[in-house]
């Protein structure tokens, strides 16, 4: 395979805030020295009520990990009340609305009387320290405000993205007992209604700790009231007064819970705490997009997904950022509709996902060369593995050739970016997300769980603590061990599998288990399983991924019958129906095959290998068969594949 390296560019490599030389002095220390090494960073990035006493502590074994044990700060006076003396004027958050006529700049003294007000009125509501509160918003400036006013006075949120279903929302809600939520009436999004409060309403009809709702007004439509329960947000944010004390939460207090899929079982609460995330979220903010004093930065996440919070909230405002909010989507009103953005707001750092650069590759350059793009410096990608073609695209077309894209992975899990080149230190290979960051030791790991030397392949794996690594699963501490710690004990198991070239860069080669990545959204497979069967006619479900050239993966759902059950097209809407109404959206299957049988063991175990092997029309390499129940379910199976 002939590579070819970008490298970093001359002006980078003399201005940039990390060139080659301390890339690798600060990594040798960081990995020799971490105390002394996140000590430093630590008092650099973060502004401490008092002072740790111990950097760090940790048993991998076990799952136990803390960081500056003893350290009190609190987030949001982090994220605002530290920069007003210098920056009180100057905006925090862009706010770009649905429709290109929509806009609202925010600034720091802004943020800060939105935020101390709402969390006087959570405080009123009786929300305290280690109190859950959920969000269930659109991308409005609302869900920034929410999260920062939880970390005010240190309650937990726990976002949930809005392309959620009722009972998906329903179970996250009641998992992490939250007794507030806070939603909008709808969500806009390419001009079409998302009807948030709808789908609070029948969530919360099974949710009975919930005593308060608060409701932003967005779009003004016609939704239900609960006397008893439901507030307007801005009537009662106008009425609590402006300032509100912050609470001094320890370092390993807890800061948010955000449900993330895993190959088994209903989704985890993946928990993150305080001192330790914002540190690696604000280091690698500053770091990978090699940010400047001035500077507007934008990340086209969800605040629903971790990159949102790392990378739209609490990263860029801990170091005193301008970023970008998007509400809508990058197709809508046109595929041009992110470069015009760029060119409005004069954005410097662009970061999305694979999943997009490949829709809009799809489009046509015209929606993309029409447009200025002068102001782009630095590119990033995030969510998936970024196919070469969608690089080359990437950084030919939308960066002209100027600027180096940042392909970043890392995890809801990791709380921060992991492995990333640096601008102005890493040189790029499309689709490889390069060498690690300060502090993180990948190994990959063969089928024993030895660790593979030199350039290898195998199961990605970290060697030691980080300091924005999760701490738990909310409410089942066994359930992270087993989840992460387990499989090669005394290492975390990232669940991805990767490969490690001569120069040392990593390439993930994708989920080593049954974990989908469809559009960057992570899903289990047995998630949408459990949805499938739970449709009266439907006796077995098994659904894999396969490679499809928008979605990175597609969902490809094989599904048996009940005895006297017959196939037909409006039984396939009623179960891609079944799994909107269970999950969402994201989780509709894009193939549903037939399958009077599927191919199993003699104890009864499915073959996802041989599944996934058929959904992928890659059928010479089935590999074995023998030790299959009943071999000919294979042949039918591969003679009734669904054409595309
Ligand atoms: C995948 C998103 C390749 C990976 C931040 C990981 C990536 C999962 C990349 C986590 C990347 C994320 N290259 N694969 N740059 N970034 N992934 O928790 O499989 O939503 O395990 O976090 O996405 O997804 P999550």
């Amino acid at each position: 395979m002939t590579e070819q390296v970008y490298p970093v560019p001359a002006e980078l490599k003399r201005d940039a805030l990390i060139d080659k030389d301390r890339y690798q002095a600060l990594y040798r220390q960081s990995v020799e020295d971490p105390d002394t090494f996140w000590a430093e960073q630590a008092e650099e990035f973060l502004t401490w009520q008092q002072k740790w006493h111990t950097v760090s502590k940790s048993d991998l074994n076990r799952g136990e990990v803390a960081w500056f044990l003893g350290g009190k700060l609190n987030v949001s006076v982090n994220c605002i009340d530290r920069h007003l003396a210098k920056r009180a004027e100057q905006t925090a958050i862009i706010w770009e609305g649905d429709d290109p006529a929509d806009d609202q700049l925010i600034s720091y003294q802004q943020l800060h009387t939105e935020v101390c007000r709402l969390a006087n009125v959570l405080r009123e509501r009786g929300v305290k320290k280690g109190d859950r509160v959920c969000l269930y918003m659109p991308m409005i400036p609302e869900a920034c405000y929410a999260m920062l006013a939880c970390t005010r006075i240190g309650a937990v949120h726990s976002v949930v993205f809005g392309g959620f279903s009722p009972d998906a929302l329903k179970d996250r809600i009641n998992d992490a007992d939250c007794q507030v939520l806070i939603t909008a009436d709808e969500g806009l999004r390419g001009g079409k209604k998302v009807p948030l409060k709808a789908n609070a309403d029948k969530a919360l009809a099974n949710c009975p700790n919930v005593h308060t709702c608060l409701v932003v007004k967005r779009t003004g439509g016609d939704i239900d009231w609960n006397g008893k329960r439901d507030i307007w947000y801005r009537d009662a944010v106008e009425a609590a007064p402006e300032q509100c004390e912050p609470e001094w939460m320890d370092a390993e207090d807890p800061l948010f819970i955000l449900y993330t899929s895993g190959s088994t079982g209903q989704p985890k609460g993946v928990l993150h705490t305080t001192g330790g995330y914002l540190l690696q979220a604000a280091m690698t903010h500053k770091y990978v997009f090699d940010y400047r004093e001035g500077e507007v930065y934008w990340c086209t996440a969800d605040v629903g997904w971790v990159t949102g919070h790392s990378y739209i909230v609490y990263g860029p405002l801990a170091n005193g950022a301008t970023s970008l909010m998007f509400e809508g989507v990058p197709t809508y009103p046109d595929a041009s509709r992110c470069w015009q953005v760029v060119d409005k707001h004069g954005v410097n750092s662009f970061y999305t996902a694979p999943t997009a650069v490949r829709a809009l590759m799809g489009a046509g350059d015209e929606f993309v060369t029409r447009t200025s793009r002068k102001s782009l410096r630095i590119l990033g990608s995030v969510g998936e593995p970024i196919n070469p073609e969608a690089w080359e695209w990437y950084y030919r077309v939308v960066g002209d050739e100027r600027s180096p894209i940042m392909d970043t992975w890392w995890q809801t899990e990791t709380g921060a970016h992991m492995m990333t080149p640096l601008p102005g230190a890493i040189d790029l290979k499309p689709g490889s997300c390069t060498v690690p960051f300060f502090g993180v030791q990948p190994v990959l790991l063969d089928a024993e769980g030895n660790e593979v030397e030199g350039a290898g392949e195998g199961s990605l794996a970290i060697k030691a603590s980080w300091p924005s690594q999760l701490r738990t699963v909310y409410g089942d501490h066994q359930r992270c061990i087993d989840t992460y710690y387990s499989t090669y004990p005394g290492y975390y198991f990232t669940g991805d599998g990767a490969r490690r070239d001569a120069d040392g860069y990593y390439w993930i080669t994708g989920r080593v288990d049954d974990v989908l990545n469809v559009s960057g959204h992570r899903m289990g497979t047995a998630e949408v399983e459990s949805a499938l069967v739970l449709h009266e006619q439907v006796a077995e479900a098994a659904v894999v991924g396969y490679p499809h050239d928008i979605k990175g993966q597609g969902i490809y759902a094989y599904v048996t019958l009940m005895e006297g059950a017959e196939p037909s097209d409006e039984l396939k809407k009623a179960l891609i129906q079944q799994c909107v109404q269970e999950i969402g959206a994201i989780a509709k299957p894009d193939i549903i095959q037939w399958a009077p049988g599927l191919p199993k063991t003699r104890s009864g175990k499915i073959m996802r290998r041989i599944l996934r092997k058929i959904a992928a029309n890659e059928l010479d390499s089935l590999g074995d068969t023998s030790t299959l129940a009943d071999p000919g379910v294979v042949d039918d199976l591969i003679g009734n594949r669904v054409n595309r």
